[in-house]
């Protein structure tokens, strides 16, 4: 028999690291935006603040911190290709959202609409022409119309109180 904890909510001002830890509750997949910077060179993060937003037309959102080391280059990209994860991509998760320079070595990258860099492996991708975006706090929500879309169906990378799993 399982039992309900006691309610016991923590009010404003709100501690961040619990805060953050609550949030974790929530799981979530896991994938990696890419776009081109301002010099055509690749860029990508990791990213689970994706949702899928409007059927039509087709629309995703995900947000982005301001304190990234490339916030302005992602704010500013026209174009941008959601990858979400297989199982198997626990290590790319971690390569993208590090601050390794050279992310991209020894991936053969496709090129999508407006020359997107379009990584080789994912379970499904989206590429998007940037919509709106809008002020959230620390983060911008970025909100993306969908252009075109791969489902290879491969089983999900998910993202659990700050650790990867899978189903
Ligand atoms: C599982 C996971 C999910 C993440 N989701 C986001 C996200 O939704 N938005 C975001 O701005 N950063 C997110 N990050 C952090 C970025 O990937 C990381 O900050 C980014 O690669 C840039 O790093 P830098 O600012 O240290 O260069 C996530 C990291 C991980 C490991």
């Amino acid at each position: 028999m399982s039992t309900i904890a006691e309610n016991s909510f923590k009010t404003s001002p709100l501690e961040t690291r619990e805060f953050r830890n609550a949030l974790g509750a929530f799981s979530t997949g896991v994938t990696i935006v890419t776009a081109l910077g301002p010099q055509g060179e690749k860029m990508g993060m990791t990213v689970n603040s994706f949702s899928s937003v409007s059927l039509d037309p087709a629309l995703i959102l995900w947000s982005i911190d301001r304190g990234a080391s490339c916030f302005s280059e992602f704010i500013a990209s026209s174009h941008y290709a959601v990858h979400i994860l297989s199982a198997e991509q626990t290590a790319l998760s971690n390569l993208f959202a590090s601050r390794e320079n050279d992310q991209f070595t020894g991936l053969v990258c496709d090129k999508g609409i407006a020359d997107l860099p379009l990584l080789p492996d994912y379970s499904a991708c989206f590429q998007c022409a940037a919509e709106h975006q809008y002020a959230g706090g620390d983060h911008v929500i970025l909100v993306g119309r969908v252009l075109a879309f791969c489902d290879r169906g491969a089983a999900p990378l998910l993202y659990y109180r700050g650790g990867y799993a899978s189903l």
